[in-house]
């Protein structure tokens, strides 16, 4: 399948691995790009610039296909050396980046300068349409679904995706909620080019992460996630479990006058307990509503495989049937 996010990335399939913090690593992003699709690296899950570096150079022994680097602006007390990130892509020859969390204006022109493709991850058409006025070359349009943080204004794929087609030039893909060929398809049809997932590919067999949380994602139903930090505005949604019914309590409890500094236990240095150790009730850790939809452990190829050949069944026999 063709469009305009394949010809921008040099990718087979238009389908996206998102940067997913201690998932995206070396393993699940070459698994990802050798499938056909565009894997990514997490940059701030590597602790300094040098181990970015590292797990650059380890992830280019691994495919020989194009991959990408994820580089999360953190609203952080103690801000991450983003340049020194930077110039550890740079030199490793990565030539795409995935920006998220704010607008990546200040970095850019480094980033263009050495022939950086940038997809820019939001969750509204303004800053979709700031993406395109700042020179993003496509966007990740994430909706109100998705795992991580959704932002808040609360608009679902279903109206995000076909608001930002009406008013984006620049190719983008949808993200938040996709899992099969039938997200492919109606993304699609709502006038993306190509579709980015993040829990999807936490249960497969090549992310590597401890094996409770894979099955903690195909034992969920649509119902198992929930919205933390809202009066923070800093909403992320996140896998229900005891500690998240804690972090619930102190928001209710104090209300107006939440802290972030309330909630430390139940949302710092949580990923690493999750992820490498599987202590499910940790803290809190991302998860999509689309946990609802996943039923499996496959591979990567298996995975992406499967949805284009259903998805090239549902638009050639059962939509062309109708
Ligand atoms: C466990 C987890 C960690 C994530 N960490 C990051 C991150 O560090 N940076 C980022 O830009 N997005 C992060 N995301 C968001 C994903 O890249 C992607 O946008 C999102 O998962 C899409 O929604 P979906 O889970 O419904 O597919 C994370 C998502 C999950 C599930």
């Amino acid at each position: 399948m063709k469009t305009r996010i394949t010809e921008l990335f040099g990718i087979e399939h238009p389908i996206i691995q998102g940067g997913m913090h201690y998932v995206g690593f070396a393993e699940l992003a070459a698994a990802v790009s050798n499938a056909g699709g565009l894997g990514i690296i997490t940059a701030l899950t590597q602790k300094t610039p040098a181990d970015l570096a590292s797990e650059i150079a380890r992830c280019r022994e691994m495919t020989d296909k194009p991959f990408g680097v994820n580089l999360t602006f953190l609203p952080a007390m103690m801000a991450p050396d983003y340049p020194a990130y930077i110039r550890a892509i740079i030199d490793g020859g990565v030539t795409i980046v995935e920006t998220a969390g704010r607008n990546p204006q200040a970095y850019l022109p480094v980033l263009k300068e050495a022939g950086i493709k940038v997809i820019h991850k939001c969750t509204s058409v303004r800053h979709s349409l700031k993406a395109q006025s700042i020179g993003c070359d496509a966007v990740s349009v994430d909706g109100f679904e998705c795992g991580g943080h959704p932002g808040e204004d609360d608009i679902p794929n279903m109206i995000l995706l076909p608001r930002a087609a009406d008013e984006l030039s620049i190719p983008f893909v949808a993200s938040g909620g996709m899992a099969d060929a039938r997200s492919l398809v109606a993304a699609l049809a709502m006038g993306a080019d190509g579709m980015n997932m993040g829990t999807r590919f936490i249960a497969t067999q090549e992310a590597p992460v401890h094996e409770n949380v894979k099955q903690a994602i195909v034992a969920a139903s649509e119902l198992d996630t929930r919205l933390i930090m809202r009066p923070l505005r800093n909403t992320e949604r996140v896998m229900h479990n005891s500690a998240v019914e804690k972090l619930l309590q102190k928001e209710r409890d104090l209300g107006a006058k939440l802290q972030f500094t309330d909630i430390i236990p139940e949302v710092v240095g949580i990923y690493p307990r999750v992820m490498q150790n599987g202590e499910m009730d940790a803290g809190a850790w991302s998860c999509g509503m689309v946990a609802g939809l996943i039923r499996d452990i496959p591979t990567c190829k298996e995975l992406i495989d499967r949805i284009m050949r259903e998805a090239h069944a549902l638009i050639h026999e059962k939509l062309a049937s109708l």
